[in-house]
């Protein structure tokens, strides 16, 4: 069965996107679990990866997830000055918008990856920024754009040869 038509199922049967959160472990992880001890609610789309600083999230990591099947992308870290590690957000918020115009320039939608300023007494807001990337991953549909399968589909649709039959970008 294709991996397109897997996704056209899903879309029929109430889709629901998935979202990868990274989430600095001083401030928005934090946040995070604030709103869960504090019965907050929020969608439950995302999953969540805890580092240890926006800072080091390598841009790969969010191309991965992509290919991965993730429909969105959201990089949390501390408020401007709050960082742990001094300008590691600051860092982080620079290597994700670099990414993300890189990405939109190769054709992913705006909205897909998406960057917040979160802190430990912030579980409402963790709450709120979620539901919003909940929201706009919702109208853009799921993503499709840099996801293995659709290139294992093509590779077998057109009769190449590979090992395993999978492509893998050059
Ligand atoms: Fe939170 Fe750097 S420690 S963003």
């Amino acid at each position: 069965m294709f991996a397109g038509t897997l996704r056209n199922d899903e879309m029929e049967n109430h889709w629901e996107p998935k979202i990868l959160a990274f989430l600095c472990n001083w401030c928005s992880y934090a946040g995070a679990d604030l709103a869960g001890t504090s019965r907050i609610q929020y969608p439950p789309n995302i999953r969540v990866i805890r580092v240890p600083c926006s800072g080091r999230i390598n841009p790969l990591f969010i191309l991965k997830a992509l290919q991965g099947g993730i429909d969105g992308v959201l990089v949390s870290g501390c408020h401007p000055g709050d960082c742990h590690y001094l300008t590691g957000n600051y860092v982080g918020r620079r290597k994700s918008a670099t990414l993300k115009r890189f990405l939109e320039y190769l054709g992913l939608e705006e909205g897909r990856v998406q960057f917040s300023w979160v802190s430990a007494a912030e579980g409402g807001k963790f709450s709120q920024v979620v539901g919003e990337v909940v929201q706009d991953i919702k109208k853009l549909g799921p993503a499709s754009r840099f996801v293995k399968e659709k290139l294992l589909v093509r590779s077998s649709e057109f009769g190449v040869k590979t090992k395993n039959n999978l492509r893998t970008p050059n």
